[in-house]
């Protein structure tokens, strides 16, 4: 089968159509900037529409005494010191900004009768100030940024696979992919990159993301243009996921439920978050929370289905129709199960990878010139444990400054070297997977992998399960060489399936390699053989492509910040089992 072959060319490419693309895209043609935005999945349908709960920014309608500067104490508090506080200082200072483009755009925030955008309660914050819009946050503004990309004409291709980077002496100048219906090949030559392509949580079996997102296409595709990997371990693992159908393990209870008063027990009907957390309760942070749930199921306490019970039946009935309508739809349509009368049954799920892509702090490059990293795809805001509400955030304000670096780093190219023997090799191996006729099967590895991970590298993780978990990637790798590769009429996804696959094959050899090497208890990271926090591991670690990894320093927090993170950060009791 010979398949054509289209040449693009654009000042500058966004691979990912969820928030953060988006985000950066409209700086760019706001800016009057030649940009292509281009990805693998509907754009309505782009992961950031499954964000729930609400965008954090330090409005102070609700509590006065909120600053930008409490907003980063909680962020570099709550990350257990592994944020970048350059990159906490940017996000939460500029977020104030980044909800005013959004109102400028018309995003449809819930509002208090005064007319002040509404608050609410997240975990682990100070104050009240989570804005939102219903439990439909991440929906509404990516049919936002939508709209304001279609009145910028914005060009966007959301079907379109890009497979490799093309680099040449370290300086990135396109991208090489395939359509997804029909197979056409596509050489995009670009002055600069973003990459907005998500993260790797989809490597776990429990997952709030869905098929075929988060695959751990930006690490690949980064990793083999040159760029390395921030603490790939660090992967928050969401207290609420649901548990049935097998086929939605994992979908997200937001959050918001338990910032509306929702209550946690055990399988025996107790109320468990006294034991863990007495006065934060099941306002206690992502970590803490998802390790009491995972405590109770792993002790015994269980539900029958290996769970714990997530009750809001007890709240207004109108407070779940207006804040929470998304839950009350979701288990409606999934388990015919009533919110407003009886309790979800859920269990931890991987939900977010709060590191990525190494960046600098201050325009999101990598270590591949022109190449820049934004979103899940990028790392410096979590550390190891996020806030809720944070990554929406992030997007807003990255977006902005990362569109801007692009740009400016564009216009002041005075030329661009290119390399025939970068496309010819893209292509090759676009050739060779398409001439694939193995017998290992792609979607069997996949689910080897996910296996793999949620055997080995979960919520608690420990160094003979990490071992094991590399040799049996090593085992998956092997038979990654036998697979057979068959699109059909129906469109090219069998071979974007294989390229997913070589990309969660690669993240978890990233995970499972930095999970070994952080011989410590942090945030979502809990090894059991080392219980204690490790103040010499208070730094980042840097994955390189070779399997080397490198301790990064942490800056030192601003004084102004450090005045404001009141008690010690500290996993005591954490790992109660
Ligand atoms: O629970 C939630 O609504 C998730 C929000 C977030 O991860 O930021």
């Amino acid at each position: 089968m010979t398949h054509s072959e289209k040449q693009l060319s654009t000042s500058v490419l966004v691979i990912g159509t969820g928030g953060s693309g988006l985000r950066a895209a409209i700086e760019l043609a706001e800016a009057g900037v030649d940009v292509l935005a281009v990805g693998k999945r509907p754009k309505a349908d782009a992961h950031t529409s499954l964000a729930a709960g609400g965008i954090n920014a330090a409005l102070a309608t609700m509590d006065p005494e909120d600053t930008w500067q409490q907003h980063a104490a909680d962020t570099l508090k709550e990350s257990y010191l592994l944020a970048n506080p350059h990159t906490v200082q940017i996000v939460t200072e500029g977020a104030a900004r980044g909800i005013e483009d959004l109102e400028r755009y018309g995003m449809p925030f819930a509002r208090e009768q005064s007319g002040v955008i509404s608050q609410r309660f997240f975990g682990a914050h100070t104050f009240r100030r989570t804005a939102f819009a219903g439990d439909y946050t991440g929906l509404e503004i990516q049919r936002t940024l939508i709209n304001r990309a279609a009145q910028l004409e914005i060009s966007i291709i959301d079907t379109l696979y890009v497979s490799r980077l093309l680099v040449k002496d370290n300086a990135v100048f396109g991208a090489y992919g395939f359509d997804l219906q029909d197979g056409t090949r596509y050489v995009i030559h670009a002055d600069a990159v973003i990459l907005a392509a998500g993260g790797h949580n989809r490597i776990w079996r429990r997952t709030s993301s869905r098929r075929d997102e988060n695959t751990g296409d930006s690490f690949r595709l980064a990793v083999e243009a040159g760029a390395r990997l921030r603490d790939p371990e660090l992967v928050q693992f969401h207290p609420s996921g649901i548990i049935e159908p097998e086929s939605a393990a994992g979908t997200l209870i937001s959050e918001a439920a338990r910032g509306e008063g929702g209550i946690l027990r055990n399988g025996l009907g107790e109320r468990f978050m006294g034991k863990y957390d007495p006065e934060r309760l099941e306002l206690s942070t992502r970590d803490r929370v998802a390790l009491a749930c995972y405590t109770e199921i792993k002790e015994g306490r269980g539900t029958a289905n290996g769970g714990v019970w997530l009750d809001v039946s007890h709240l207004p009935r109108e407070v779940i129709m207006q804040r929470l309508p998304r839950v009350y739809q979701t288990m409606l349509e999934l388990q015919m199960l009533d919110i407003t009368k009886e309790p979800i049954e859920i269990a931890p799920t991987a939900h977010y990878s709060m590191g990525g892509v190494w960046v600098r702090p201050e325009d999101h490059g990598t270590d591949v010139d022109g190449l820049y990293a934004i979103g899940e795809a990028s790392s410096g805001l979590h550390g190891a444990n996020r806030l809720g509400g944070n990554s929406l955030i992030e997007l807003l304000v990255f977006g902005r400054i990362v569109g801007q670096a692009a740009a400016a780093y564009s216009a002041g190219l005075s030329a661009q070297k290119r390399s025939s023997a970068a496309v010819d090799w893209a292509r090759a191996e676009v050739d060779e997977l398409l001439a694939a006729d193995g017998e290992e099967n792609v979607r069997a590895l996949q689910r080897a992998i996910r296996n793999t991970m949620t055997e080995h590298a979960g919520v608690v993780r420990d160094e003979a399960g990490l071992l094991a978990g590399l040799a049996e990637l090593d085992a998956i790798e092997a038979r990654i060489a036998h697979i057979g590769v068959h699109p059909d009429i129906a469109g090219y996804q069998d071979l974007a399936h294989a390229f997913d696959l070589k990309s969660a094959a690669l993240a978890a050899r990233a995970t499972l390699q930095a999970a070994l090497e952080r011989r410590e208890t942090r945030g979502c990271h809990n090894r059991s053989d080392y219980p204690d926090l490790d103040p010499a591991l208070q730094v980042n670690l840097v994955w390189s492509a070779d399997g080397t990894i490198a301790h990064e320093a942490i800056p030192a927090i601003p004084d102004e910040i450090a005045a404001l993170m009141h008690e010690e950060v500290s996993v005591a009791g954490k790992l109660a089992e």
